[in-house]
């Protein structure tokens, strides 16, 4: 089973990547996380560019979303709407059939209950893609800066169990498909 993990925020020490990296580190055995880090690479989505031969950057992403099992997304809002880096990925994903079904989930981190409407609009893009929005698995679970360890991890117990419930049940999900 390989579960691949989305960041949509860039910045060196983002909240958003320490919850991935976080939930990398606590997947079970037989599971292997993708940590995709190519957002930066990927070109703009052009319709007239989505033609064989792809941009290595894009036939990469589609890869390794052609070879995940689950995908599980965080990102940050900005000015009230998802990353345009990450939406430029998501872009990338619709026209791509293999994405279709594969369970999907978020963990919304914003530490100050915000990014609602970057997630209510997560949900409608994915909707495009086909790919299968488990909500059991989505979650907002607040990550404050101070709760990221120096080794880029987050230690909090409430955090983790809240982690450790969103991979369970999109594994759950993944292992029913
Ligand atoms: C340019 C900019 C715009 C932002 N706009 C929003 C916003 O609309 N809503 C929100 O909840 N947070 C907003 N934020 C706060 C970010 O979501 C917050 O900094 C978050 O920690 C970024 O995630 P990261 O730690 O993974 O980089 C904004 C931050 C920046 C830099």
């Amino acid at each position: 089973v390989i579960v691949l993990l989305i960041c949509g925020s860039l910045r060196r020490g983002s909240t958003n990547a320490a919850l991935l990296a976080t939930a990398r580190s606590m997947l079970p055995d037989g599971v292997e996380a993708d940590l995709y880090d190519g957002i930066d690479r990927l070109p703009h989505f052009n319709p007239d560019v989505d033609v064989d031969p792809l941009p290595p950057a894009v036939a990469d992403l589609r890869a390794r979303t052609t070879a995940a099992d689950a995908i599980l997304v965080c990102t940050p809002e900005y000015a009230g709407a998802l990353p345009g880096s990450f939406k430029n990925l998501l872009d990338w994903t619709v026209g791509d059939i293999d994405i279709s079904g594969t369970p999907v989930a978020w963990i919304n981190v914003s530490a100050t209950g915000g990014a609602v409407e970057a997630h209510r609009s997560l949900r409608l893009v994915l909707t495009y893609t086909d790919a299968r929005i488990i909500d059991d698995a989505c979650a907002d679970v607040p990550v404050p800066r101070s709760a990221v360890g120096e080794d880029g991890l987050i230690h909090d117990t409430a955090i983790r169990a809240a982690v450790e419930r969103s991979l369970t049940a999109l594994l759950r999900a993944a292992a029913a498909t």
